[in-house]
């Protein structure tokens, strides 16, 4: 079964073709508009719709190209359908409808989320249900209890910014780019992970949510107190928040693989490409087998919707219309 797969949630174009009897991927795209949302501080939703429409039937055209592939070897078509932002959603979800009234293909709705998690079974070997997944992105920060596909439990989540947003917030107070992730994690490696004792939210009680805006104003008098903002303070400040960060999802994890007696760990989203956070779960989960995807599979993307699509296009109830769901909970799956 071979499934093409549609991301427009945000402000990442992907596309991808999976090949389930192989468990591959046998061609994928990519565009982000990172860059041209940068200088807005964070993703514009018009802006973010407007340019998924030009780049989606090029970059569909171009990955069947590149595998040697044409319409008539696709069985289905999956697209993001939720959560995520209206506009953006739409653009996918409409092109996605439209090739499959034009090639005749069955078109399933995705879960966004589940597609962050279940992109892990790509992994050689793969995780085996049930196990844990902590999904950290830009809009979520999830702790599930995944027993089998669509069987999803959640355990805890963040009570106000995700881990995502919190590192894109950081990064702008310290007058970093967008998105800010990757320009903190770049910044953190020549500051000292100790050099501000920031706080380690909600780790002292048992339960497994997590909060993250007072870590993000911790940061924000700090930069207001400081006279002199130059490198050293903000490679400092980098390194401090992603080091609390850090510790906080591991002790969270932990708690969740003793409680629930578990011993596997699946990491997904955007943030789980942060290096300096998988160093610290592989040095400090020791027994646990730990899944990370590559990096690039851990932001957002078309071979996650295309695995996801496998396991919902079949006896799922054909769609007849376009559907999006901008607030759709995994819990809701
Ligand atoms: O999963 P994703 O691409 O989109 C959502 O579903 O939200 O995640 C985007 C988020 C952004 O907040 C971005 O700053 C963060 O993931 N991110 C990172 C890194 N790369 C992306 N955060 C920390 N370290 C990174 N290397
Ligand atoms: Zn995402």
């Amino acid at each position: 079964m071979k499934i093409l797969g549609i991301e427009t949630s945000c402000d990442e174009t992907g596309v991808a073709v999976y090949d389930k009897k192989e468990n591959i991927i046998l061609t994928e795209q990519i565009f982000t508009q990172a860059s041209k949302h940068a200088e807005y501080g964070g993703v514009v939703p018009e802006l973010a719709s407007r340019d998924h429409i030009p780049k989606l039937l090029p970059l569909i055209t171009m990955a069947l190209n590149e595998a040697k592939l044409s319409s008539k070897d696709l069985d289905g078509i999956a697209y993001t359908s939720g959560p995520g932002l209206r506009g953006p959603l739409l653009t996918g979800a409409a092109l996605a409808h439209s090739l499959g009234l034009g090639w005749n293909k069955p078109c399933v709705g995705i879960n966004h989320m589940e597609a962050h998690l279940l992109v892990n079974l790509l992994e050689r070997p793969p995780p085996i249900f049930p196990f844990l997944t902590l999904l950290i992105s830009g809009g979520h920060c999830l702790l599930i209890k995944a027993t089998d596909i669509g069987k999803y439990e959640i355990l805890g989540q963040t009570r106000d910014d995700a881990v995502g947003e919190a590192f894109d917030k950081v990064a702008k107070l310290l007058g970093l780019n967008y998105p800010g992730g990757p320009e903190i994690e770049k910044m953190a490696k020549q500051g000292n992970p100790l050099s501000f004792d920031l706080p380690r939210p909600m780790t002292k009680k048992d339960n497994l949510d997590f909060s993250f805006s007072g870590l993000k104003t911790a940061v924000y008098y700090l930069v207001k107190k400081q006279k002199n903002i130059n490198t050293e303070f903000i490679a400092n400040i980098s390194a401090s928040f992603q080091n609390a960060v850090s510790e906080t999802l591991v002790k969270k994890c932990n708690t969740a693989l003793l409680t629930q007696n578990l011993s596997q760990l699946v990491v997904g989203g955007g943030v789980a490409a942060n290096q300096y956070i998988r160093d610290a779960f592989r040095r400090e989960l020791n027994g646990v087998d730990l899944f990370f995807p590559k990096p690039e599979r851990c932001t957002d993307n078309g071979a996650m919707v295309a695995v996801a699509g496998s396991y919902r296009i079949q006896g799922a109830e054909l769609e007849t219309s376009i559907k999006i769901r901008p607030r759709w909970s995994l819990s809701e799956i």
